[in-house]
């Protein structure tokens, strides 16, 4: 009966309903009001936003906005609008929520936010990538109108080397709170001890105790496991002076713990209840993983005891047509598209991600290096972070690591991309780079010392200023590929990672009639244009034989990747095309060509290098298209795997065999094109694995339309990524399509943006047509809010229409 009795004390808080659970946390990002430019006044409570446009966050301006070279921005940051912004959001908070603390947290805006509550300045937060609370008690009115006034500021530009957007562009947050509660990132879940047949867990939990009294405060804290089955419970119990807060250690040991790996993401959490006597005060969850790794210098990263290369990309924050505004469905198709080619690793180039990013990065099994700054001091930008770098750096890298510190996919810290303090002359006394470099290694080592730290460095000789600090658990080389072979002999000892790779450029769909193997390294340095000027219409051949002088084809940096167990492991730059730096082009030109997958997320043909190579599953991919004209000769490439060899068919005639050979993941033929339809065979001893085939196309004379998900919630956020397709009429894509494409939504939906991959298109992506390129374009279509059928139209001049229904559940 005891135990009985016991077990039903035990469990109470599982039944908590979300209602009685103390803290309250309720999306605010519902119902704000915007305006674009900057208005006296708009602080104050009594101001009249009537008139102003009415909108949900996340937001960003900037992507709203036509393409111009004379932006501020320049096309480096994307050729889009900056600016002032304005957004206010009238709320009331309830007079039962009397005696609460209540908090807003935003996840990121860009950038030089102020805030205010009922006129009441909040403060300022300069850099536009951190994560913010601001305390609203006090300055409430309970059971009336309360108003929030936000100024963002990205007028001073260029402020930043890539597309930055401008707003509220993540989520925002109302928290409201016990004044005995567990403060912003008031946990610390590590796992000191991970073996196959048990793991101990330590739990760091603060609790503040914002009331009057002193008072006597009882922690539990809940593990569950990957099922949500209770597996630990601890209680602690200490006393808390009024206006303190006190600092709980509690550890607990679990058996068979289920391990935290990139095939298998287990996710455990910890549940922290927090009383006073019998009354609860607080319930507060954070996930956990438990894993256990080192980096080796001989034998690269290892995980749970096995090694394993990370096979990371980097990329940007944007998530392409939709600009910086953060959205889960988006960034998680990112992920998808990214772990089906095999990819295991993320870095958050160069700055700390949406919240979000790194729950998918936890729950889908991804090895991210969570990066922190581009510039330190120093600038690369007039307007860029060097000028709060004094005042801020502190503070922004504290919370940085505090935050991101539970997630079980962050391994490694970098704490810099690029530094131009790597240089700086010794003998003239300039030792900026190391100090630094060791203080920021003490800021992270302050707060975490379970994971690695690092900087991404492109001075990769003994010269530089941040690796001889002697701070760093981590080489990081940016490129340099030539010389990882010799790492040791640069810095014995040490371990490598390859922080960033491979810098080769592609357009989606476009080939040169060149010979496959003829590389070109474009343009000819950093600050020069391509020699020659490149292709007239800006384009860059999707065959991997162009790359910048600084880095790699993506054939080359995988070989040195897989060559070497020293290597850690690398990340691509990019997994995804971004906005801003167009390399190797000026304008028209005004988002990368890096990416392995385009803008729009259309992989270009080197993802099935990858994933012939960073994968077990069998692969066959032929290149490029067939529809050339007489008297041309092609290179016809092949990526295949888990086959021994490749047969290619032209019209019904085979041209060969071929198998890889010498190390090359590839293997080619060189064909006098003809009309009619290529036919490609893997085989493995003998027995047909894939095939693969291409036509000559025709003339354009169809769409065609394919959702990446039929069913999506009706959430009001979820999205469907609709791909059109160009085909001929025999159903065969035309692969230099280009027809301008009308897209029409209806019912329980409507189209958030559109896009088509090309880095040089200037048409706005908050727009209902598109033109195709290379064939494609893509349609994002988002859940209005409620249940129902969305229906889709595309339609173009000349060609057939196509429909499409999906369904908000
Ligand atoms: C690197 C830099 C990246 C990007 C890339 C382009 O040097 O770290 O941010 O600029 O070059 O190749």
């Amino acid at each position: 009966m005891f135990r009985l009795l016991l077990l039903l004390l035990f469990s109470i808080p599982h039944f908590l309903r979300a209602e009685d659970n103390p803290r309250q946390v309720v999306d605010f990002t519902k119902s704000w009001k915007f305006h674009l430019g900057d208005v006296p006044g708009a602080d104050k409570t009594a101001f009249k936003d009537d008139d102003w446009r009415s909108l949900n966050l996340p937001h960003d301006w900037s992507i709203e906005g036509d393409f111009s070279k004379d932006h501020p921005a320049t096309p480096g940051g994307g050729a889009l609008p900056g600016g002032i912004g304005w957004y206010r959001k009238s709320f009331e908070v309830s007079a039962s929520d009397k005696g609460r603390l209540i908090y807003l947290d935003f996840d990121g805006v860009y950038h030089n936010s102020e805030v205010w509550i009922n006129g009441h300045y909040l403060g300022k937060r300069p850099n536009g990538y951190i994560s913010f609370r601001y305390e609203l008690s006090g300055y409430l009115r309970l059971g009336k109108k309360n108003v929030i006034s936000v100024k963002v500021d990205n007028s001073r530009q260029p402020n930043s080397r890539w597309y930055s957007g401008s707003g509220i562009y993540r989520k925002v947050s109302l928290i409201k709170v016990d004044a005995l509660h567990i403060p912003q990132y008031g946990t610390f879940v590590t796992t000191p001890e991970v073996l196959k047949e048990r793991a101990i867990v330590s739990m760091e939990t603060t609790v503040l105790n914002a009331s009057n009294e002193k008072t006597s405060i009882r922690l539990n804290t809940v593990i569950e496991n990957g099922e949500g089955k209770k597996v630990a419970s601890v209680w602690h119990t200490q006393a808390a002076e009024s206006g303190k807060s006190v600092l709980f250690n509690q550890q607990t040991e679990l058996l068979d713990p289920q391990l935290w790996s990139v095939e298998k993401p287990v996710l455990y959490k910890a549940v922290s209840y927090v009383y006073i006597g019998k009354k609860l005060t607080d319930r507060y969850e954070t996930k956990f993983g438990i894993r256990s790794f080192k980096f080796d210098s001989k034998k690269g990263f290892i995980l749970n005891g096995v090694p394993l290369k990370i096979q990371g990309v980097c990329n940007h924050h944007d998530l392409g047509a939709l600009g910086s505004a953060f959205n889960w469905r988006a960034a998680e198709r990112q992920l998808e598209i990214l772990k089906e080619m095999g990819c295991n690793g993320l870095r958050t180039a160069h700055n700390p991600p949406a919240p979000e990013l790194l729950e998918l990065c936890d729950k889908m099994g991804f090895i991210v290096m969570d990066e922190t700054f581009d510039v330190w001091k120093k600038q690369k930008n007039p307007f860029d972070y060097h000028l709060n770098w004094d005042q801020w750096h502190r503070r922004d890298l504290e919370d940085i690591i505090r935050r991101d510190r539970n997630h079980p996919s962050v391994f490694i810290w970098s704490v810099g991309n690029e530094i131009p303090e790597q240089w700086g002359d010794e003998l003239k006394g300039d030792t900026t780079g190391r100090l630094i470099a060791r203080q920021l290694v003490a800021i992270v080592r302050s707060l975490d010392t379970t994971r690695v730290i690092t900087t991404a460095n492109n001075e990769v000789n003994t010269y530089n200023n941040l690796v001889k600090s002697g701070a760093f658990d981590l080489v990081g080389y940016n490129y340099n590929h030539r010389l990882w072979e010799k790492f040791h002999e640069h810095w014995p000892g040490k371990k490598l990672i390859v922080t960033e790779s491979t810098s080769a450029l592609q357009t989606r769909g476009h080939y040169d009639p060149v010979p496959f193997d003829s590389i070109r390294r474009w343009p000819e340095a950093w600050d020069k244009p391509i020699k020659g000027g490149g292709n007239s219409d800006f384009t860059v051949s999707a065959y991997d034989h162009v790359s910048t002088p600084w880095g790699s084809t993506h054939e080359e940096s995988l070989k040195a990747l897989h060559d070497h167990p020293h290597v850690s492991g690398m990340y691509v730059w990019t997994g995804f095309d971004y906005l801003g730096e167009p390399t190797p082009y000026p304008w028209p030109a005004r988002s990368s060509y890096f990416g392995i997958i385009d803008l729009a997320g259309f992989p270009k043909d080197v993802y099935w290098l990858y994933k012939s190579v960073w994968t077990d599953k069998p692969v066959l991919h032929l290149y490029p298209h067939w529809s050339w004209k007489a008297g041309d000769t092609i290179d016809v490439v092949a990526y295949y795997s888990q086959a021994d060899e490749v047969e290619l068919f032209l019209n019904g005639e085979s041209l060969g065999l071929k198998h890889k050979i010498g190390g090359d993941m590839h293997v080619k033929w060189r064909v006098p094109f003809k009309s009619g339809h290529l036919h490609a065979v893997s085989r493995r001893q003998g027995v047909d694995v894939l095939t693969k085939n291409l036509h000559t196309a025709g003339r354009p004379a169809k769409i065609e339309l394919t959702a990446d998900r039929s069913n999506i919630s009706a959430d009001g956020k979820d999205l469907s990524f609709v791909t059109m397709k160009v085909l001929d009429d025999k159903g065969h894509i035309v692969p230099s399509a280009d027809n301008l494409v009308q897209f029409k939504v209806s019912g329980k939906g409507f189209l958030n943006a559109a896009d088509n991959g090309s880095p040089t298109s200037h048409e706005r992506f908050k727009a209902d047509n598109r033109k195709a390129f290379n064939g494609l374009a893509l349609a994002i279509v988002q859940s209005s809010g409620s249940k129902g059928d969305i229906r889709i139209e595309a339609s173009s001049s000349g060609l057939q229409t196509a429909e499409l229904v999906i369904k908000a559940k």
